[in-house]
């Protein structure tokens, strides 16, 4: 079945990741979107979530919904993290399912791999061993999430046609990403201090930890683009490459660098002229971080944005909105 001429629901529609969901259905099908901003629709309210797919009935949807973080806000809101993305996902999924959803894209997060996984993380090391502490709720929620869609497709696919795929990006960047001065991920934290550093004519910019650790980057779009390839692939090639449990799809660029690579190329992008230095007092974190994806390019995607062009589209998604 393809999106187009379907009623699609995207959840979490003005998030980073759900309004380049939205942009790639807009640009490749006809398909009707359905939208509700978080105000108009609290998807941990069980009872507001039924009647709004009693009343809407979707056909499709994107579950692009969730409360996300960092580590501070992660470990001083653990109650919030598995609380809330339970609850969304749990009411999301069944109503969906209430309602007679057949396919449902369920959005992920590589924090559900083990701290101790071994790189690149293929999709079979999932309760393979402990996670990371530090986003430990997230993360079973997320597991979760994978588990609440196998499930339904378990008992109800033959059924009832239920179809529910889940998706596990990489680190995302790109339009519409939070660029707050203490609570954002790498790529926009450097993009806000070089950016800031050559506006002040500051000569030297300094980064935390040694710049050694290895992480991987892609493009919200890509990933939007992803997010559509799967939930459009035809059920028996989809089939084909899962397993009943153990059916999410890694997606990434297959690529990473390291923190000081990185920072030189958004150091460009930015036009700064000043010197980098390195703080090596400061936490590292993992030495590597790089998903597998060759079960997403074995199903016929891969990533299309190079870096460097992604991180000129985010820089000016900065001053746009900064
Ligand atoms: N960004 C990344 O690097 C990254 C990497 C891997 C995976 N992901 C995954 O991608 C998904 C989306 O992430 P994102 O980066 O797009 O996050 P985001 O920008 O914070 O977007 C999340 C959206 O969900 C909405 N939301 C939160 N709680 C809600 C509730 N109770 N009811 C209704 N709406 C609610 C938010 O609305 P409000 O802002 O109004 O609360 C927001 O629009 C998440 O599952 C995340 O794990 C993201």
């Amino acid at each position: 079945m393809s999106s187009s001429g379907n009623r699609i629901f995207v959840a979490g529609h003005r998030g980073m990741v759900g309004s380049a969901i939205v942009r790639a259905l807009q640009f490749n099908t006809d398909s009707e979107i359905i939208k509700r901003t978080h105000d108009a629709l609290d998807l941990t309210d069980q009872a507001a979530v039924k009647s709004f797919f009693k009343s809407e009935r979707p056909d499709q949807v994107y579950l692009a919904a969730a409360r996300v973080g960092g580590i501070y806000a992660n470990n001083t809101f653990p109650a919030e993290f598995i609380y809330i993305n339970l609850m969304i996902e749990a009411n999301v999924i069944h109503s969906a399912f209430e309602s007679g959803v057949k396919k449902l894209l369920f959005l992920g997060s590589s924090c559900i791999y083990p701290k101790a996984a071994a790189q690149p993380m293929t999709e079979e090391s999932l309760l393979t061993g402990t996670l990371e502490p530090t986003n430990e709720p997230y993360a079973i929620a997320k597991i979760a999430g994978i588990k609440l869609c196998e499930s339904y497709n378990r008992q109800y696919g033959d059924s009832h046609g239920v179809d529910y795929r889940s998706v596990m990006p990489t680190n995302l960047y790109g339009p519409g990403d939070n660029y707050h001065p203490e609570n954002s991920h790498v790529i926009p934290a450097l993009i806000r201090r070089f950016h800031e550093a050559r506006v002040n004519n500051l000569p030297k910019v300094t980064i935390w930890g040694s710049g050694t650790p290895r992480r991987e980057f892609l493009y919200v779009d890509d990933m939007a683009e992803a997010s559509v390839h799967v939930m459009e692939l035809d059920k028996t090639v989809y089939d084909a490459h899962t397993q009943t449990m153990l059916s999410h799809i890694n997606v990434g660029t297959g690529h990473d660098l390291t923190v000081a690579e990185l920072a030189s190329k958004v150091r460009r992008v930015v036009g700064y002229q000043g010197e980098v230095e390195f703080d090596r007092e400061m936490p590292d974190g993992a030495p590597r971080k790089l998903m597998d994806s060759s079960r997403i390019n074995n199903l016929g995607w891969s990533a299309s944005t190079a870096l460097e062009d992604g991180l000129a589209a985010a820089y000016q998604d900065f001053l746009k909105t900064n």
